[in-house]
């Protein structure tokens, strides 16, 4: 049981200046919750923020009623109508709409989680229908992680050489606060603001785990690398360079949905909104004193930097990379599907204002576009017009290919989130089972998002 209270709280990010933010339990990221696979948990989120929230553990295997659909808000005190927008969003999304089946709570709800499924990093944030993005930006998110026995066991680097890495662009004012388009209204006058926004927020200030550009001390061992990009909208592309330019290997162990069957090595990671990468790093070859750059080779200059590590001193390392490291990874086949979806994600009108659709369609509460049968098979195929994080809630699936070809290194093993490029066609399969109800999938650029690039999915 765990309780977490929503509320503002403000931290020295940059020297010198305080940033207000929105937290949970008063820190950026919120704390970090680490549970056991099949032991379910309840958490009791408790709204003291001047807005209505909703919390999504994302990647999460879990019941509708707990999941966080969009409009099952949790309102703080004084607050009375569930529709009422605040103006701090987009206002290109579809607030106001009203859902016969909202599940609205006054200040505080139990969010139940049975936690059947792979060990893994997830990851929990706000999903207020068409707020989420500023809502994360603020800093409604934190990291959850699922540990298993069979993991425990494999002898990966652990304790102080597993680190999760929350990385995430912001923009900050002068005095320190959050600078976000939507946020205040006479900025989107400015030329150029809004077309930033609709393409989605980028920041030139990269935080990790909240701290920006921080340099971390390090042994000369293996260490796992826990990765997030929890970005609103910026891609990496990660390399781990030496002080002498050496490229280290980026040995893939995990995807969003857990453990790989066997490691993939990386020179160069890309990594979407919202996608997670489980990597070991050897720093075994690299001389005590000098670092080792994380940097993001789709950045140009302070947002090439993501963090430094800095050998700090000589030290034993008995820990290993199995060659195998699951066994329990699902192998559906093109065969198994008992369905084909074809779903486009793409920019185009909505009432009058520029929105990004799936589809054709924007996001509507009350309309269901995929009906879909508890333990059915189904392929998917995705078609992007510009670059989106694609998300299903509820399931893991796997990568068939992308635009006829054979996926890619880094589509390896169980996802949740998929990166459509530029143009792309990829295939997904997934059978979903667990639970019914009603489920989301989207976009997680997250101002793609709020300009509804979601749509619902029910499973019966
Ligand atoms: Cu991380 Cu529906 O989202
Ligand atoms: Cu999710
Ligand atoms: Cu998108």
């Amino acid at each position: 049981r765990y309780e977490i209270t929503q509320r503002e709280a403000s931290a020295e990010i940059l020297p010198g200046v305080k940033t207000p933010l929105w937290t949970y339990e008063g820190t950026f990221p919120g704390p970090t919750i680490e549970s056991r696979r099949g032991r379910p948990i309840t958490v009791t989120h408790r709204n003291e923020l001047p807005v209505p929230t909703v919390v999504h553990l994302h990647g999460g295997h879990t019941p509708a009623a707990s999941d966080g659909y969009p409009t099952d808000l949790v309102l703080p005190e004084g607050w009375h109508d569930a529709a009422m927008p605040t103006g701090h969003g987009s206002e290109h999304g579809s607030h106001g709409m009203h859902d016969p089946r909202a599940v609205v709570s006054k200040l505080t709800r139990d969010y139940t989680f049975p936690l059947d499924q792979r060990a893994t990093l997830l990851w929990y944030h706000d999903h207020r229908m068409d707020f989420t993005a500023p809502a994360i930006w603020r800093g409604l998110a934190g990291l959850h992680i699922v540990r298993d026995d069979a993991e425990d066991n494999l002898g990966l680097p652990e304790g102080l050489r597993e680190l999760p890495l929350m990385i995430a662009d912001r923009a900050f004012a002068a005095d320190g606060s959050l600078d976000y388009p939507a946020l205040d209204p006479t900025l989107r006058e400015r030329p150029g603001v809004h077309e930033s926004y609709l393409a989605g927020v980028l920041g030139d200030v990269i935080l990790v785990n909240g701290a920006p550009w921080p340099v971390h001390e390090v042994d000369t061992a293996r260490y796992r690398l826990r990765i997030l990009n929890a970005s609103n909208a910026r891609h990496y592309e990660l390399e781990a360079v030496t002080d002498d330019g050496r490229r280290l290997d980026l040995v893939q162990i995990g995807a969003d949905q857990g453990l790989l069957a066997t490691p993939v090595t990386h020179r160069l990671l890309p990594i979407a909104s919202a996608e997670r990468y489980d990597v070991i790093v050897d720093f075994s070859g690299v001389p005590v004193g000098s670092r080792v750059r994380l940097i993001n080779r789709l950045g140009s200059g302070r947002t090439r930097d993501v963090m430094a590590f800095r050998i700090a001193r000589h030290a034993t390392d008995d820990s290993r990379i199995p060659r195998t490291l699951s066994t329990d990874l699902p192998t559906w086949r093109r065969s198994d599907a008992v369905q084909v979806r074809d779903f486009s994600f793409r920019a185009g009108q909505m009432r009058g204002d520029h929105g990004w659709l799936i589809g054709g369609l924007p996001f509507d509460p009350a309309r269901t576009d995929v009906t879909a049968r508890l333990g059915d098979v189904e392929v998917w195929r995705l078609v992007a017009d510009v670059h989106h994080p694609v998300h299903l809630h509820l399931v893991g699936f796997r990568v068939l290919s992308r635009s006829g070809r054979p996926p890619l290194p880094h589509d390896a093993g169980l996802k949740d989130t998929v990166s459509l490029r530029p143009g792309e066609a990829v295939e997904i399969i997934t059978r979903f089972d667990g639970y019914r109800g009603r489920y989301l999938f989207h976009c997680h650029n997250a101002e793609h998002e709020d300009m509804a690039m979601m749509a619902n999915l029910e499973i019966i």
